[in-house]
């Protein structure tokens, strides 16, 4: 694992595009539509997600969202999402960047900032540090925030629950308001899109907003 001095932000580089959104906002849809038509358009693309990027990563996600481990502390969770962030930026997303290849990712840093952050209470500032070391502080160029209610999108899941969609509702709408702040804390990175719409709409005001910067 290779580590540099200085801050990713400063660097030349390949676009990082991340999504985000609380479970069945629709950011997964949304994500493997994005990757295809950015192939399409040229652009040499590497998809992925978090948590389970990687390998090592699959074996934190297991642990993460096995919903036999009900004792798992707040802090413990938010130490093992950094390490899958970790581990997936320093083999995955930089290596790719550095190659000047886009890289899209089905959620990334702000998962942790609204999840671990805000709704579980951690404290938004530790888990920003924490990350930012784990990432050497590699934040997306652009974010994706699929926003609606959270009783709409839990509505809309259907397979069993895994540890954190088992939270109530009210864990998932304290996810969804720690979103918009982030959006307004990073006005200019964070874009937001209205989840209830049509599919093919938000995929179209993506690829529209994209377009300025590819
Ligand atoms: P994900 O695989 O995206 O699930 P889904 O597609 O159902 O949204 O993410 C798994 C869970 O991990 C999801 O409930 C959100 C949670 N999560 C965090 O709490 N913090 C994080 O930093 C990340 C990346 C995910």
């Amino acid at each position: 694992m290779s580590y540099v001095s200085g801050t990713e932000a400063s660097r030349n580089r390949g676009l990082f595009v991340s999504i985000e959104g609380i479970e069945g906002s629709g950011k997964t849809t949304q994500y493997e539509m994005l990757v295809p038509a950015l192939i399409q358009r040229g652009l040499d693309v590497v998809g992925t997600c978090e948590p389970g990027g990687t390998a090592l990563g699959g074996e934190i996600r297991k642990i993460l969202l096995n919903p036999d481990f009900k004792e798992m502390d707040g802090l413990t969770e938010a130490l093992l999402y950094a390490a899958d962030r970790c581990q997936h930026v320093h083999e995955v997303i930089l290596p790719a960047l550095r190659r000047g290849q886009t890289v899209v990712s089905d959620r990334y840093i702000d998962s942790s900032l609204a999840y671990q952050g805000t709704a579980r209470q951690i404290g938004l500032e530790g888990v920003k540090n924490l990350n930012e070391w784990a990432t050497n502080d590699l934040y997306p160029d652009i974010t994706f925030l699929l926003d609606m209610p959270a009783s709409l999108a839990l509505g809309r899941l259907t397979a069993a629950p895994d540890r954190i969609e088992s939270e109530p509702a009210s864990f998932h709408e304290k996810v969804r308001e720690a979103f918009i702040m982030l959006s307004r804390v990073y006005p200019g990175r964070f874009v937001i899109l209205d989840g209830t719409k049509d599919k093919d709409e938000i995929h179209r005001e993506i690829m529209g907003r994209l377009a300025k910067m590819i």
